[in-house]
Parts: structure tokens; C-alpha cells; sequence
């Protein structure tokens, strides 16, 4: 099936986006940084997107059990909030599985319900329409298809919106990152418009670096899957096997830090024309930061972005939440950007 069966309960905008060239720049720019570094978006290609699949099946990974246990429990809560027929805005869609409670709550509670997906990957988003558009008559999806920051600068505000951001994404935006993604979210919702945020807590730190060092790899082989894609893309020489993987809570910035090690002094060709890039032995390259919220934190960023908390749900242990934000009537604060 296709999403072009489903005539006019489909609708896609496509932003024109330059992975490649980014690709090779960020990575020339981020392997000649003192601290080296590779941004985390680049870790999605087809195989890391396949491997992230794998990852939320591990015992270890268990965040996206704990959402989805919680989205169980509180989504006619959540939706039930909202005094008007809502409309749903999902940013990093993926699969839209765990959507998929709060879709069969709207209706429930509305007899339909219109849901615009935002995601990087087109491929991404037609699957996920096509399995939606089958299974609920009663759903109409419109797909967004770019950069964060590109579409929601650009999407008009819908009345009745709310907007989820789901997996503990957000927890890759560290410090201002997050901040300045958050102001651009409310700038695509109107007021009294709602943002459900899924947020992976401050925990003890063997639980915390367990999720991300499993016991059979497959975290690992997600890590260097970034400097395998630099081989495949750019015709690097890089010797995989002299980089292990290692996860490790930083107090300093509360976050669990993903970085590939060098074993021994190396230095590695970075294909046609662009020179090569030498290690020392035990050198790391920055790879990912997953950050680990408070409640208070939570609070202090909602306010610093121009939103008010509605609501706060968590598990027993305090391990995983659900935040309700709504958005503030006052303009986001000027002060830090
Ligand atoms: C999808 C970004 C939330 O940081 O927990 C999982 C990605 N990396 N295991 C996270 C990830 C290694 C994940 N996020």
C-alpha cells in the first residue's frame, strides 16, 4: 500500500535539505576540534536507524517501555485536558508506534482526529502514514518532512494543537541546544496550545550508563556505525577496531556522554583530498550526550521557553516522565540567547 491511496487524507510538504554536504563538513570540522567530535543526528543513517530499532528492544534500553507503560496509563487524561477538539504535531514521528495511544485517545474522545508527523527521513514518515492511515479510518495525516528548526520556523500556528516530543529526544539538545529548540516550538503554537514531553529521568548512575553499555553490543555497533558511515560516505580509511565504545555519566553536565576511543596512536586517511586525522592513544571522540532531567529542571527550562506545567507523570521508581506543558500567554524570556 502507498500513501497515495489514501487521496486527501494524506498531505506531505518536503523540505529541501543538504545531508551530504553537512555530512562532510561537520565531520571534517568536528575531527579537527581539540575535543573531537561527530554530532548524534549523524548516527540515524539507514543501518544506525535499523540498529536504534534493535537498541529499543534490549532489556537495558528500557525508556521506550516506560513511556509507553506511562502513555498507556495517563493518554485519555492527556487529552481529556484539552476543552477543544485537539489536533496532534509530532516532532521526530519515527514509526509514530507510541503515538498510536494518544491517536486511538483523540478519537475516543473526538470521533477523529488530524495528526501532522515531523521527521527527518521521508521513508520514515510514509511507513508510519500508511500503517496509521490503514488501521484508523478516522485519522488524517499531513507529513513535514525536514529539519526541525527549518519546519517549525516555518508551519503556522493550528489552534488546539499538542505537540509531542517523545523517546527522550530532547535529552540530545543539551543546555541552550534545548532551550532554543523549545522557543522554537512555541513558536509554532498558539496560545494556551499544549507540548507532551518524553523525558528520561535523573536516576542512579549504574541504571543510567547500563542502558547505553549493553551486554552484547548492539549500542556499540550503533557508536561505530558513525565512523563506519564516514568510511561508506566520504571513503575514509578509519580502522574501526582500534575504537571501543564507552558511556559514562557526567555529573558536570548530567548527562550520559557517548564517545568512541581510540586504543592506540593512530592516524587515518579522511579519503580524496581531505588530509587525515590523527589519535592519540586513548583520545575520545564526543558522540552523544543523553541527558538525565529533574522535575526542577524541567521547571526551570519550561519557564526560560515561554511555558507553564500542566501536568507531571511518572512511574513508581521516578525512572521515566510525561510532561504536560502548556504554552504561556507571555513571550518566551530574552535572558542567555
Ligand atoms: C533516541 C536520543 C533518546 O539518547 O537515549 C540510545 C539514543 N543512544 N542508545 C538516547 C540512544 C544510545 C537515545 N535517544
Amino acid at each position: 500500500m502507498n500513501v497515495a491511496d489514501f487521496g486527501d487524507r494524506y498531505r506531505e510538504r518536503i523540505w529541501e535539505t543538504h545531508i551530504a554536504e553537512d555530512f562532510e563538513r561537520d565531520v571534517l570540522a568536528g575531527l579537527s576540534a581539540v575535543q573531537k567530535t561527530i554530532p548524534s543526528k549523524y548516527l540515524y543513517d539507514a543501518l544506525g536507524s535499523a540498529l536504534f530499532e534493535a537498541i529499543v528492544l534490549l532489556p537495558e534500553y528500557d525508556l521506550p517501555r516506560r513511556e509507553s507503560a506511562l502513555l498507556e496509563r495517563y493518554a485519555p487524561h492527556i487529552i481529556d485536558r484539552s476543552t477543544r477538539r485537539l489536533r496532534l504535531l509530532e516532532l521526530g514521528s519515527g514509526s509514530s508506534q507510541k503515538t498510536r495511544t494518544l491517536i486511538e485517545a483523540a478519537i475516543e474522545r473526538y470521533g477523529s482526529v488530524e495528526y501532522t508527523a515531523v521527521d527527518i527521513s521521508l521513508d520514515a514518515v510514509r511507513n508510519a502514514a500508511v500503517q496509521l492511515l490503514d488501521r484508523y479510518p478516522e485519522v488524517t495525516v499531513r507529513a513535514l518532512v525536514g529539519d526541525y528548526f527549518q519546519v517549525l520556523g516555518e508551519v503556522a500556528p493550528q489552534p488546539a494543537t499538542l505537540a509531542l516530543f517523545l523517546g527522550s529526544n530532547l535529552g540530545n539538545y543539551p543546555g541552550e541546544r534545548g532551550v532554543a529548540f523549545l522557543r522554537a516550538v512555541r513558536g509554532a503554537l498558539a496560545p494556551s496550545d499544549m507540548l507532551l514531553l518524553g523525558v528520561d529521568l535523573r536516576k542512579d548512575r549504574a541504571l543510567m550508563e547500563r542502558a547505553y553499555n549493553d551486554d552484547i553490543g548492539v549500542t556499540a555497533a550503533f557508536s561505530k556505525n558513525v565512523l563506519a558511515r564516514i568510511n561508506r560516505d566520504l571513503g575514509a580509511e578509519i580502522d574501526i577496531g582500534n575504537f571501543k565504545h564507552s558511556s559514562v555519566f557526567d555529573e558536570r553536565t548530567g548527562s550520559v556522554e557517548s564517545y568512541l576511543i581510540a586504543a592506540c596512536v593512530a592516524s587515518y586517511s579522511l579519503g580524496r583530498g581531505r588530509g587525515t586525522v590523527s589519535f592519540a592513544a586513548g583520545e575520545r571522540i564526543h558522540i552523544e550526550s543523553s541527558h538525565k532531567f529533574t522535575h526542577n529542571e524541567l521547571r526551570v527550562l519550561a519557564d526560560e521557553c515561554g511555558f507553564v506545567e500542566r501536568g507531571f507523570f511518572t512511574d513508581e521508581d521516578a525512572a521515566f516522565a510525561l510532561v504536560l506543558l502548556e504554552r504561556g500567554e507571555e513571550a518566551a524570556k530574552i535572558s542567555g540567547l
